[in-house]
């Protein structure tokens, strides 16, 4: 009989936990079903579906102008080099566990040879002591809200006023990697305005809690937009028509960006089911976002058996992978979106029941 794999048995499950659904072509479809198609496309960076989106997320992050990049890669690396270029400085500094760091093949410093400086241990995130410990001049610093790598942890919004503060008093120019800026707003309290203030260029994204296809905005004032269109154009950016990308980026956004509430709840609640079991703990324990990781006090093949049979009994999706962390412990990462609230409670409290009971046999006597 040929075996099951998590794999599998999360993709044939009849309810899953997370996320908004599968990433298939339906995604592109519903955003375009209500489209007249007499609408022109945009050419080259111009034209009203562009510059209308980009107004109205300039407008939300409350900064003078905003440029619309096909990837979050392209529009951080531009935004670290304009920071270096208007200083004279190749040099920047952020969490060793960035995204830019760690999934962008060294595109930074390959392509512009730019220094960096790790702030902060790789397990906690970027803390004001860290900044003021910067020995040598630096030209910018990035911060990542929330820091996905480490469970989506976030630094308090005080901590965040007083690193801007500092960084304005020192001539260091601040950058926001908010690729998950909304799903950050409802811990903190604060509109996308009032976060984006504390910085002096910032990004978003539009395919992970908004759920759209791709796509990013990089906003600030009109000089570095100026710049940050000349360097998109390098980069190939400046694809003849980014319209497929834009307006299912504006219709997910109108969709859920008032949801991120109900994320951020759901978030908290699921956390407390994982951290009710046997050998699980969530990170951060109590979810700060819609975002955490689940953590296994077990080697990965001692805990994918489990999780497997869970999820083949109960019909409810957990994960698709684990990731090993070292011999004993592995983990996956959570992100709360419209499914949550499709599940039945009864299941919920189920699927929870048979994998503490499951990890219990198994691990209780280790
Ligand atoms: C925190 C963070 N920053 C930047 C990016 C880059 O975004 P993109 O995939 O649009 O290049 C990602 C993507 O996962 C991310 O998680």
């Amino acid at each position: 009989m040929v075996q099951n794999t998590l794999k599998d048995t999360f993709k044939n499950s009849n309810y899953k936990l997370a996320g908004h659904g599968e990433r298939n072509i339906h995604v592109l479809k519903e955003a375009f079903k209500s489209i007249d198609g007499d609408l022109e496309s945009d050419n080259y960076g111009e034209g009203a579906v562009i510059q209308e989106f980009e107004e109205k997320m300039a407008a939300t992050l409350g900064k003078e102008e905003a440029v619309f990049f096909p990837s979050g890669t392209m529009a951080q690396q531009i935004a670290l080099r304009i920071w270096c270029d208007e200083k004279g400085l190749r040099k920047v500094a952020y969490h060793p566990l960035s995204h830019i760091e760690i999934h962008e093949e060294d595109g930074l410093k390959e392509l512009h040879k730019i220094e960096t400086v790790l702030l902060a241990e790789k397990n906690r995130v970027i803390e004001l002591e860290d900044v003021l410990r910067i020995e040598e001049p630096i030209a910018s610093i990035l911060l990542e809200l929330p820091q996905r790598e480490i469970g989506g942890q976030l630094p308090s919004f005080e901590t965040l006023e007083q690193i801007s503060k500092h960084c304005q008093e020192h001539g260091i120019k601040l950058h926001l990697d908010g690729a998950r800026l909304l799903e950050v707003l409802p811990y903190y309290q604060k509109s996308a305005a009032e976060v984006c203030a504390l910085f002096d260029s910032v990004y978003i994204s539009f395919y992970k809690g908004v759920g759209g296809i791709a796509g990013a905005v990089l906003a600030g004032d009109k000089e570095f937009i100026k710049h940050s269109k000349v360097w998109k154009r390098r980069y190939g950016g400046d694809l003849i028509s980014l319209y497929p990308y834009i307006l299912s980026a504006d219709y997910y956004y109108r969709q859920r960006a008032d949801k991120m509430e109900l994320y951020y709840e759901a978030a908290k609640e699921l956390a407390g089911f994982y951290n009710a079991c046997h050998g699980i703990s969530t990170l951060p324990l109590e979810p700060v976002s819609n975002m955490f990781h689940v953590h296994f006090h077990q080697a990965k093949e001692l805990v994918e058996p489990i999780l497997t049979e869970v999820q083949q009994q109960t019909g409810i999706g957990l994960t698709s992978y684990l990731k090993e962390i070292d011999e004993n412990s592995c983990s996956f990462e959570v992100s709360l979106g419209d499914l949550y609230e499709t599940v039945p409670r009864e299941l919920l409290e189920k699927v929870f029941k048979q994998l503490d009971a499951l990890m219990k046999q198994r691990f209780s006597s280790i």
